[in-house]
């Protein structure tokens, strides 16, 4: 059984089904009016989605190379000339098959060819399950940060088949967890108590209830990005060695002590934060050695949520909220904290 979750968004709105077999939905998800589908996928990825596809249509396969250094507009260029070649229309469909940064590339892509073709994405790693393949954003990084250039562009379905997982490597399971602690911070849920198709469906849920909320961001929808401002820079500030997850994991012990030099909450919530972090979620908070915490502010100053100073997630007595202008002494304690040079 698959289990399906509702993104409510009006005319916008899309189902994603999550569980075992679940692929076998995409053909459902396919307008009938589509001729053409473009795959956007990885060599590397095991999935082959051609059976579960129309066979009247017309399919063409595009790769993105692996790595955050194909997240590139230069790859967008490139799968637009490929879209091009292969005579898709407005009325075709792209398909993005594969983990966040290739779901990111293929909405983006989809976002900008023709202003704007339709796009499902079968998630198949647990960080886009729960994360990146819900929500809209799509986006690419330039020099000057991550994700800095994109759109909101809602697919038209998600699948989320965790048949797919099985064969996941460590370092991206524990990269899902980190995006799912996010979620226990966020509901105080007992996410691992669950099985893991009803874990990651509720992981879908609860992120489908806040876009539905704040589709793009002018508001709530921003404690999605709980452990987002420093992990993003350490993934930074460590070349993309630090994944995703594993940056988020130390960003929300890290906002977690920013928190309480403010005096937003109290010792035993942040030690909570570690007993979770990594007592339940197996993750590690440490900032690899070599990075300098001059390095970090200054990539935090660029992240997307900064409008006025330093801004974070942070948690607090109403729960978890967006800060802005949060000052350097607080940041240099938490800094201390986690013992950073
Ligand atoms: N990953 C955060 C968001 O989708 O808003």
């Amino acid at each position: 059984m698959t289990h399906r979750v509702g993104v409510a968004l009006g005319e916008r709105s899309y189902d994603v089904h999550v569980g075992r077999g679940a692929i076998r939905q995409l053909s459902s998800l396919v307008p009938a009016d589509v001729r053409r589908v473009a795959v956007v996928t990885q060599a590397s990825v095991p999935v082959d989605v051609r059976r579960h596809l129309p066979e009247s249509a017309a399919v063409s396969r595009h790769l993105v190379g692996n790595g955050e250094e194909h997240k590139t507009l230069a790859t967008i260029e490139r799968l637009c000339e490929e879209f091009a070649a292969a005579g898709l229309t407005r009325n075709d469909l792209v398909v993005g098959v594969g983990g966040g940064m290739v779901t990111d590339v293929a909405g983006f892509a989809a976002a900008s060819w023709h202003r704007g073709v339709r796009v499902v994405h079968v998630s198949t790693s647990l960080v886009g399950m729960v994360d990146a393949a819900i929500g809209g954003k799509t986006g690419v990084n330039i020099a000057a940060g991550k994700n800095l250039v994109g759109a909101f562009w809602q697919p038209s379905g998600v699948i989320c088949d965790t048949d797919h997982l099985a064969t996941l490597p460590e370092r991206e399971q524990r990269c899902g967890r980190g995006e799912m602690a996010k979620y226990h911070f966020l509901t105080g849920d007992d996410l691992l108590a669950l099985d893991l198709d009803a874990r990651v469906a509720r992981c879908v849920a609860i992120k489908a209830e806040i876009v539905g909320q704040d589709e793009r961001e002018s508001g709530r929808r921003a404690v999605l990005n709980y452990g987002h401002t420093l992990g993003h820079a350490l993934e930074a500030a460590t070349g993309f060695s630090l994944a995703h997850g594993e940056g988020v994991a130390v960003g929300m012990m890290f906002a977690a002590h920013v928190a309480h030099a403010l005096g937003r909450i109290d010792a035993a919530r942040v030690q909570q934060h570690r007993d979770v972090i990594v007592g339940e979620y197996g993750l590690s908070v440490e900032v690899p050695r070599g990075v300098k915490r001059a390095e970090l502010v200054q990539l935090m100053r660029h992240d997307k949520k900064a409008v006025d100073g330093l801004t974070f997630v942070l948690d607090g007595p109403a729960g978890i909220e967006t800060v802005r202008g949060v000052s350097e002494r607080a940041i240099d304690q938490a800094f201390d904290a986690l013992s950073v040079p």
